[in-house]
């Protein structure tokens, strides 16, 4: 029965005064967004190389970018950007780039048709798998929400130092369920500044940054 579970859930929001979350669940809900979930095995990925698709947007993840003082001079990419929920919520920034990097072609083009009726024209999408992406010199921002294992975060991490030294800057690595902080990040130039909480999902975000 969804209706029911969504009339509970959307009850549960009211009760709790979570109207941002509420607002953000009924503009998915009636413009028909499709974020829902999908485990590795009904996208026919490989365990070793990806995990499961879940979306991180909507307004816990606003209360951190909140305090991040974006600006138009910054710009984000989202390391498995699936059907586009986190970039979405980027959208509501004054970001002069927004690029989502997905492995899969089916959930670009969801991504693509869920931006569309949302009518945001911003965001740059980029079939790729995210250890092969490397035009990395114009970011400030690098997004992750816990998108693939220990391979693929490593290389991606190596890339991104590259780029840094290449095109020395002050960037920022946000983490969502960062389960290599003490591993390929403590092994990297970036340091945590911040720890955050994503209340729906039920896990840490930590902020990074690096000294140029
Ligand atoms: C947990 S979801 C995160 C979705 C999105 N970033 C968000 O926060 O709303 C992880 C996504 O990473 C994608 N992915 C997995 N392995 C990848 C890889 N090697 N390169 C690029 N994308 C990958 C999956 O297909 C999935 O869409």
């Amino acid at each position: 029965m969804p209706m029911l579970t969504d009339v509970r859930n959307a009850l549960a929001f009211l009760r709790r005064g979570e109207w941002g979350e509420l607002l953000f669940r009924l503009r998915v809900h009636f413009g028909r967004i499709d974020l829902t979930y999908a485990s590795v095995r009904e996208l026919g990925l490989q365990p070793e190389r990806s995990h499961d698709y879940r979306h991180s947007g909507g307004v816990h993840l606003e209360q951190l970018l909140d305090g991040l003082e974006i600006t138009s001079g910054d710009a984000i990419v989202d390391f498995g950007s699936g059907k586009g929920g986190a970039l979405i919520t980027f959208a509501q920034y004054p970001f002069y780039r927004i690029t989502g990097v997905e492995l899969l072609p089916e959930l670009v083009a969801i991504a693509r048709r869920n931006l569309k009726v949302l009518k945001i024209s911003t965001v740059e999408m980029v079939v790729s798998d995210a250890a092969l992406f490397t035009d990395l010199d114009d970011y400030t921002h690098f997004y992750f929400y816990s998108p693939f294992p220990r391979g693929v975060m490593a290389a991606v991490m190596a890339n991104l130092k590259h780029s840094i030294t290449r095109r020395p800057r002050k960037t920022f690595i946000i983490y969502c369920n960062p389960e290599f902080h003490e591993t390929v990040i403590a092994d990297s130039p970036f340091a945590k500044v911040q720890e955050f909480r994503h209340q729906r999902l039920g896990l840490p975000i930590y902020l990074y940054s690096n000294q140029p």
